[in-house]
């Protein structure tokens, strides 16, 4: 494909299977300052080389990202850390924590908030003298990172808001005139971003629940202190104190879009162009025998992220249908969303359900 970017430069982005030749290319482009989307676990990064600070300048750009909002900087092994983060200014008390979590939890679904090293550029980070590091379970995205230059900087590769990609092809259809190079990596694993948690503090704090569950989390380090709440409309996800990026309303779709507990949602009666988005097969089924009588019934969206309730299944396919839903969206008037139930994975579905609904209602 050829394109053009806004300063008359041609460049062709290269859409590419994962094999040791495209890993070798990507890792090129990566280490002369380009970008390159690959597969993470969670969902699909935008990688750029985490020293230059020119390359990370180009990755706010195209995700029309604002400034203040840190990177996460992608790492392939445990020991790449001390080049990044400054541990000896943890607590002995969080240093032991760390060590507990990178042992058993990395390569993994958690990014931890550690004190950063002047190495870093502070456009990475929005300036903040923390920064947020990630060692992912990917063969592919590890390989790519060991090759290049060690430490990736890779927020999700969506424009800033929208829905975040778990398939190379919705990197395509967002950023694909914007950037350098795709890495095709097939559908993540676990189709939600990683869990955010705070380690600089005396009080351990999870600034946005992830694909690693918060009962993981406390099994090793014991309780923690977590920052979101709401309630099923979304009214109540606290805004405060969060990490700068984490704003309440993220992930949107295009048609007006609201959460529902299982009960209300069993209520809500179908109109012309109305779309459902059942968590499981038992909710629909029930909603179904409610609304027999209903002629636009039979005309709505109808999705269930996973027919038996299964969380991880759940996860995995929960933005790839927010993103057909929108697909469809010219017909979709309105989207109606039935929540998990709010345990382990379910904490970080609901908590991406209600920012859409925050961000379009
Ligand atoms: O699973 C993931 O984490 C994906 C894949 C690509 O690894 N990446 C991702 O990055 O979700 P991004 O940029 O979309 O989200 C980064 C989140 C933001 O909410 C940001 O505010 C927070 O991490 N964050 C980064 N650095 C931080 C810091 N120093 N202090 C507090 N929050 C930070
Ligand atoms: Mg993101």
């Amino acid at each position: 494909m050829r394109v053009v970017f806004d300063n008359g430069i041609f460049i062709t982005m290269e859409f590419l299977a994962i094999s040791a030749e495209s890993l070798d290319r990507a890792a090129e482009v990566i280490r002369s300052g380009g970008l390159v989307a690959f597969p993470t676990e969670t969902v699909y990064g935008l990688g750029a080389n985490a020293f230059n600070p020119a390359a990370l300048a180009k990755v706010f750009e195209v995700k029309g990202r604002p400034r203040f909002d840190p990177l996460i900087i992608h790492i392939a092994e445990t020991q790449a850390l001390d080049k990044i983060a400054d541990l000896s200014l943890l607590s002995a008390a969080n240093r032991e924590k760390l060590n507990l979590l990178a042992e058993n939890l990395w390569p993994g679904p958690l990014s931890l908030i550690l004190p950063k090293r002047e190495i870093i550029p502070g456009i990475a980070t929005g300036g903040l003298p923390t920064l947020a590091v990630r060692f992912p379970d990917h063969p592919a995205a590890r390989k790519l990172i060991s090759l290049s230059t060690g430490a990736v900087a890779a927020p999700s590769a969506n424009p800033f808001g929208y829905i975040s990609p778990t398939r190379a092809q919705h990197v395509r259809d967002l950023l694909g005139d914007k950037i350098d190079i795709i890495l095709d990596g097939g559908p993540c694993r676990i189709g939600v971003e990683s869990t955010v948690l705070d380690l600089t503090g005396p009080v351990l704090k999870i600034l946005r629940p992830g694909g690693t569950p918060k009962e993981a989390i406390e099994k090793l380090i014991g309780p923690i202190e977590s920052l979101l709440t709401g309630d099923s409309h979304g009214a109540e996800v606290k805004e405060a104190l969060v990490s700068p990026g984490m704003m309440k309303s993220h992930y949107a779709p295009a048609a007006p879009f609201s959460v529902f507990s299982k009960e209300e949602i069993i209520g809500i009666k179908p109109q012309a162009g109305s779309a459902f988005l059942f968590f499981d097969s038992a909710c629909r089924d029930v909603w179904i025998a409610a609304h027999q009588d209903s002629s636009a019934r039979e005309k709505s969206f109808i999705r269930v992220l996973s027919e038996s309730g299964d969380l991880l299944e759940a996860a995995a396919c929960l933005f790839n249908t927010l993103h057909e839903l929108d697909n469809d969206s010219p017909e979709i008037s309105r989207i109606s969303a039935q929540l998990a139930p709010e345990t382990d994975l379910g904490v970080a579905i609901n908590d991406r359900l209600r920012r859409a609904a925050a961000g379009n209602k």
